[in-house]
C-alpha cells in the first residue's frame, strides 16, 4: 500500500515552525516588493517619456520627481534585503516581475488612462508595504517594519500626486 504523504499546510505546526513560516512569508514579500518597486519605476519612466497631450508638461515634471524618489527607494529596499543576508534577484527579468501591477495602455494619447493606471499601481504598492509592515511587526522585525511604513507613506503620496492630475 502506498504511504500517505502529509500536505504542507495541513499538518499541525509547532510554535517554532509557525514563527519560521511567518518569517519566510514576510521576507518573500519584502523581495517581491523590491520587484514591484523596480517594475513601477520602469512604468514611471514609460509615462515620463511617452505621454502626449495637454497634461504632458505637468506629468513630465511630476514623473521626474517621482522616479528620482523611486530610484533612492529601490536602492534602500535592496540594501535592506542584503543587510538581512537575503539575495536580491540576479536576473533583470526576475527583478521586474510584478504580475500584481496592472499594465500601462499602449497608447501615448490615452493620457488619463496612463496616469490613472500609474496612480492605481502606486496605491497597490502602498497597500502592499502596509501589509509588510504588519507582517514584520508580527515577527518582531522593527527595522523592516520602519522601512515598510516609510516606503508605504511615500507611495501613498505619489498615488495622490498622480491622481490629482485626473479630470
Ligand atoms: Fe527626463
Amino acid at each position: 500500500m502506498a504511504s500517505v504523504v502529509p500536505l504542507v499546510g495541513l499538518t499541525a505546526l509547532g510554535e517554532k515552525e509557525k514563527k519560521q513560516n511567518k518569517k519566510e512569508v514576510c521576507y518573500c514579500h519584502l523581495v517581491q516588493l523590491l520587484r514591484a518597486t523596480s517594475h513601477l519605476l520602469n512604468q514611471t519612466y514609460i509615462v515620463h517619456w511617452n505621454l502626449i497631450g495637454s497634461k504632458f508638461y505637468s506629468t513630465h515634471l511630476l514623473t521626474e520627481d517621482i522616479y528620482k524618489e523611486m530610484q533612492n527607494g529601490l536602492d534602500t529596499v535592496a540594501e535592506h534585503i542584503r543587510s538581512l543576508n537575503i539575495s536580491t534577484p540576479f536576473c533583470v527579468m526576475d527583478l521586474n516581475e510584478a504580475k500584481e501591477l496592472d499594465p500601462l495602455p499602449h497608447d501615448c494619447f490615452a493620457q488619463d488612462k496612463m496616469i490613472s493606471v500609474l496612480a492605481s499601481n502606486y496605491n497597490k504598492l502602498a497597500e502592499s508595504f502596509s501589509l509588510l509592515s504588519e507582517e514584520s511587526e508580527s515577527i518582531g522585525d522593527q527595522l523592516t517594519m520602519d522601512l515598510a511604513a516609510e516606503r508605504g507613506r511615500a507611495h501613498k503620496k505619489q498615488q495622490w500626486l498622480l491622481k490629482s492630475n485626473l479630470n
